[in-house]
C-alpha cells in the first residue's frame, strides 16, 4: 500500500519570522493521519528551525538537496547526514532548477539519490520534461532515462525512494498539467518502478499545484501525492492542498 505524500519545497525563500508562522501554522493544523504525510523541505539554514517547531507534532521537514558525498573537501555542500542529524527525514534531489541551473546530469542525480539513503534520508528524486521536450514527442523518452538512471543507482533500495514527476514547463508557471496528463506519465513511471521491484513508491506530482486543483490530481490512480512550490509558502493554500 503506498503512502500518500506532500511535500512542500519552499526553495531559497523564507526567513526566521516568516518561517515561524507558518511552521507554528501547520504544526498546530496538521495531525497524524494513518499513511498520510506531511513534509516540508526548508533551506538548510533553517533545519534547526523546522526541528524545533515540528518535533513534536505530525509534520516531518527535509532538505531541497544533498552532496553526492557523505563528507570532505566540498566547499559549500551539506550532506545527508548533516541534515538528517537535525531530524531531517527528506532530500529532494534532481529538482529541475538544479539540473539546470547547477548543471546536475542523471548520474549525478543517482549518486544523491544514494547518498540520501545512505545518510539516512528518503530521497524524493525529481524527473519531468521541459517544453520543448514535450512539443517534440520526447516526454516519454525523458522521463524514463532520468527514473532509470535513479533505478540504476539504488537498486533494490529504489523501494526506500519516492519519485516526482514536474513537468519543467508546468514549474510556477501557473500552468499545471492536466489530471490525465500527469496520470498518462505517472503510469509510465510506475512500470518502470514495478519491474524494478519499487512499483509500490509514492509517485507525487509537482508544477503548479494549489488549493483548487489538488483534488483532481490526487483522483488519478497512480498520482500519490504532490510536490508544492509557490503554495507552499502560504499555510491555508498548503494546507488545503494536504487535506484533499
Ligand atoms: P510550483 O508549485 O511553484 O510550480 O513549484 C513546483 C516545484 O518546483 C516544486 O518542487
Amino acid at each position: 500500500m503506498r503512502d500518500k505524500l506532500v511535500v512542500g519545497n519552499w526553495k531559497m525563500n523564507g526567513g526566521l519570522a516568516a518561517n515561524a508562522k507558518l511552521l507554528a501554522r501547520l504544526a498546530s493544523e496538521w495531525t497524524h493521519r494513518e499513511r498520510r504525510k506531511l513534509v516540508v523541505c526548508v533551506p538548510a539554514p533553517y533545519l534547526g528551525q523546522a526541528q524545533a517547531a515540528l518535533s513534536s507534532g505530525a509534520v516531518m521537514w527535509g532538505v531541497q538537496d544533498v552532496s553526492e558525498h557523505a563528507s570532505g573537501a566540498y566547499t559549500g555542500e551539506v550532506a545527508a547526514g548533516m541534515a538528517a542529524e537535525f531530524g531531517c527525514r527528506y532530500a529532494i534531489v534532481g529538482h529541475s532548477e538544479r539540473r539546470r541551473l547547477h548543471g546536475e546530469t542523471d548520474r549525478v542525480v543517482g549518486a544523491k539519490a544514494a547518498a540520501a539513503l545512505a545518510g539516512g534520508l528518503v530521497p524524493v528524486a525529481c524527473v519531468g520534461e521541459t517544453l520543448d521536450e514535450r512539443e517534440r514527442g520526447a516526454t516519454e523518452e525523458v522521463v524514463a532515462r532520468q527514473v532509470d538512471a535513479v533505478i540504476e543507482a539504488l537498486g533494490a533500495a529504489m523501494c526506500r525512494c519516492v519519485v516526482a514527476y514536474e513537468p519543467v514547463w508546468a514549474i510556477g508557471t501557473g500552468r499545471t498539467a492536466s489530471p490525465e496528463q500527469a496520470q498518462a506519465v505517472h503510469a509510465l513511471l510506475r512500470s518502470r518502478l514495478a519491474a524494478a521491484g519499487a512499483g509500490d513508491v509514492s509517485v507525487l506530482y509537482g508544477g503548479s499545484v494549489k488549493g483548487s486543483n489538488a483534488a483532481a490530481l490526487f483522483a488519478m490512480p497512480d498520482i500519490d501525492g504532490a510536490l508544492v512550490g509557490g503554495a507552499s509558502l502560504d499555510a491555508d493554500e498548503f494546507l488545503t492542498i494536504a487535506r484533499a
